[in-house]
């Protein structure tokens, strides 16, 4: 039995001290042991405190990307082991948001999730298509490069020790979710291809959350179905009754 994972992206939001009262108000809401994993990511430059915060709590705490390379001059990166002395156990890698902002590649994403397991971080790995993509019928074909990028970097394997989040970028900060129908179809041709790829038992074990427009409203659906094993939640993730709520349809 998979267990669910609710991780809340903040992506470049929140003031220091607003995202102290976000990380208590969560804390203060949850279960004491709650039959779910929850993680949050916010800012790099808030990990420090987040940390603190989240010492001793059911928490983890993840970052937004890490740099491919493990030191040196690179400006403007942070690298694996920064994140991990920090208290960090997740990264993400290869969201959207990179990828098209930013021009990150599905090379560039597979040496980041590299750098991830390098340094014992879980990469949370981003795949997912544009519209205009699904509506040509090309969403398993963008879907399956983005996979075998990292495949191709990391082996047969790579999947053992990360998670992967479908967000189709058409729904992400949309409003428009994906149906429980579409997501169940992308998670589960997701899981076959890392069957094909590594064993069937391996794939059976692996994590695919699913993101985008996730609410309080349409997460248990969502969660419901076979092949989705939680959420990666970004708009949400920045009221903590919202994220709290998001946490509870988790409860499965
Ligand atoms: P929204 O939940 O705001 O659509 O964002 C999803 C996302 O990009 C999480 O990484």
């Amino acid at each position: 039995m998979r267990t669910t994972l609710i991780a809340g992206n903040w992506k470049m939001n929140g003031a220091r001290g607003r995202a102290r009262e976000l990380i208590q108000a969560i804390i203060a809401g949850l279960p004491s042991t709650p039959n779910y994993e929850i993680v949050i990511c916010p800012s790099f430059v808030f990990l420090p405190d987040a940390a603190e915060a989240l010492a001793t709590s059911c928490v983890g705490l993840g970052a937004q990307n890490v740099c491919d390379q493990d030191q040196g001059a690179y400006t403007g990166e942070v690298a694996g082991d920064m994140l991990a002395e920090l208290g960090c156990r997740w990264a993400i890698v290869g969201h959207s948001e990179r990828r098209q902002l930013y021009g990150e590649s599905n090379a560039l994403v597979a040496s980041r999730f590299a750098a991830a397991q390098r340094h014992g971080l879980t990469p949370i790995f981003c795949v997912g298509e544009k519209l205009e993509e699904r509506e040509a019928g090309a969403t398993e074909a963008v879907l399956d490069e983005q996979l075998r990028a990292v495949f191709e970097h990391q082996g047969a394997q790579a999947f053992r020790s990360a998670i992967i989040a479908y967000e189709p970028i058409w729904a992400i900060g949309t409003g428009r979710t994906a149906t429980p129908e579409q997501a169940q179809g992308a998670h589960a041709y997701i899981r076959n291809r890392v069957a094909e790829y590594d064993d069937a038992g391996a794939a059976a074990e692996l994590r695919i959350l699913y993101g985008g427009s996730v609410k309080p409203e349409n997460a248990q659906t969502l969660f419901r179905q076979p092949d989705v094993d939680g959420g990666l939640i970004g708009g949400a993730s920045l009221h903590a009754d919202d994220f709290l709520a998001i946490c509870r349809a988790g409860d499965l």
